[in-house]
């Protein structure tokens, strides 16, 4: 009865493909095509992706199956499902704090995505409006030295994010993602096109793909799986949220397998539109955050229409930012609303404004802020970026792999696993059980060993 009352406070997805849609609404975003590509860049490129890739593979899909399993079988937010998960397997409640702790990267995140994604809505109409003129990296520093200017982005798009999440994320949502998406994967294909055809695309080719160990530090392996987590939503819950509203009859094995090939698709298909710009303009690899707004920029000034389609692409991009960004607000959201502490819309609104206050310090780290450092050397944008991606989505996800593959009663897990049987289900449960809490724990453990 309870549990009935929270589930009508969300609603579940219509529809067998929308739980894929809106999963890797929220795995693709800015962590493929802003982050990846600018993280390959200042870690060195092959090793840096080879280490993500088999993150991907041997972390990250096995703990999104088990996000998928926990979130699904209670439907409620991820502080409620792990509640509820710990409960029914005969566990102590305070493994709900894995739900909290998630909560905190999220809005931890959103602070910082939210400055990022305001550049986008930003260079919707700088390229529309670019005659190249002035070099594209000069345009962006003209962007980001106005502190002013990131702010009313950035608060452009936190009111957008906060708009949706409060409707409700099953209306509306769904449709735009069924639409735009696509078009972005079709725009970003015609992109690796115009590398290969206008760029240096071979020089790309083994930037990416030929691994380099030489220069491989502890700092690498951590910012590859740190991009991992973040790539593909995990550790913090949004998976788990999203979960909660997939149909029952819906397979988790294989749309699981879909969501992460999609994401993992998009981030190299970034990687392979723009590092063939970067060498053929002479344009610095390992510039950092700035890397997709000057590279693609570049880009758009040479190309034919490059007017008409620039825009086009920072417009998907924007939506593919604000697909993710509701994904990052939604656990809380839920929370607050199932629990009956705020309404919905006060929910989304309260959150989001502190989240909002949060940002300021990395718009800031653009520009009057940039010489702060926080901790590690780092500015408070990287900060932010260091402690949500590579510190709290980890142990996040951890601590679920733990949970599921130690504590979760088996017969919980079989019931959500309807696809999965057999040797395929004992391969997914070895992950989770050893390979995931070991791969974690020994990249944190190398981390933290390289200051003594
Ligand atoms: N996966 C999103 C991206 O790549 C960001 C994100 C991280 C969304 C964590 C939700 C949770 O842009």
């Amino acid at each position: 009865m309870e549990l009935q009352k929270k589930l009508q406070s969300h609603g579940s997805w219509v529809g067998k493909w929308t739980f894929i849609l809106a999963a890797t609404g929220s795995a693709v975003g800015l962590g493929n095509i802003w982050g990846f590509p600018y993280k390959a860049g200042t870690n060195g490129g092959g090793a840096f992706v080879l280490i993500y890739l088999t993150c991907i593979l041997i972390i990250g899909l096995p703990i999104l199956m088990s996000e998928i399993i926990i979130g699904r079988r209670s439907g409620t937010s991820p502080i409620n499902s792990m509640l509820s998960a710990a409960k029914d397997s005969n566990r102590s409640s305070l493994w709900r704090f894995i739900g909290w702790s998630g909560i905190s990267a999220g809005v931890l995140i959103l602070s910082f995505y939210s400055v990022i994604a305001g550049i986008c809505l930003n260079y919707i109409f700088i390229a529309a409006f670019s005659t190249g003129e002035i070099s594209s990296s000069e345009q962006f520093s003209i962007v980001t030295e106005s502190s002013i200017n990131l702010l009313i982005w950035h608060s452009i798009f936190i009111i957008l994010t906060a708009s949706i999440v409060s409707a409700g994320i099953d209306k509306g949502i769904g449709r735009m993602v069924k639409i735009l998406m696509p078009m972005l994967g079709i725009i970003l294909v015609f992109m690796v096109i115009n590398g290969i055809i206008n760029g240096a695309f071979s020089k790309a080719l083994s930037f990416l793909f030929s691994p380099d160990f030489s220069n491989v530090t502890s700092q690498t392996f951590i910012e590859a799986m740190g991009q991992a987590f973040f790539s593909l939503s995990l550790g913090m819950g949004s998976i788990m949220a999203y979960g909660a509203y997939m149909p029952k009859e819906q397979k988790v094995g294989s749309t699981s397998l879909t969501v992460v090939s999609l994401d993992t698709l998009v981030a190299l298909f970034a990687g392979l539109a723009i590092f063939p710009i970067i060498f053929a303009f002479g344009l610095e690899a390992g510039s950092g955050p700035g890397l997709v707004f000057v590279s693609i920029l570049t880009a758009f000034n040479q190309m034919e229409f490059g007017q008409l389609i620039g825009p086009l692409f920072f417009i998907l991009l924007s939506v593919a930012a604000l697909s993710s960004s509701i994904s990052l607000l939604e656990p809380v959201v839920a929370y607050l609303s199932e629990e009956r502490i705020l309404s919905r819309g006060l929910a989304a609104a309260l959150i989001s404004f502190f989240i909002w206050l949060l940002g300021i310090g990395s718009a800031l780290s653009f520009n009057l802020w940039s010489d702060k450092t926080i901790i590690l050397n780092k500015n408070f944008l990287d900060t932010m970026d260091f402690l949500a991606n590579q510190i709290l989505l980890p142990f996040g996800g951890m601590m679920i792999a733990i949970f599921v593959g130690w504590f979760m009663k088996e017969s919980l897990i079989k019931d959500e696993l309807n696809d999965v049987s057999g040797i395929t289900y004992n391969i997914w449960r070895f992950f989770v059980k050893y390979i995931a809490p070991i791969g974690v724990a020994f990249i944190f453990y190398s981390f933290v060993r390289q200051f003594f």
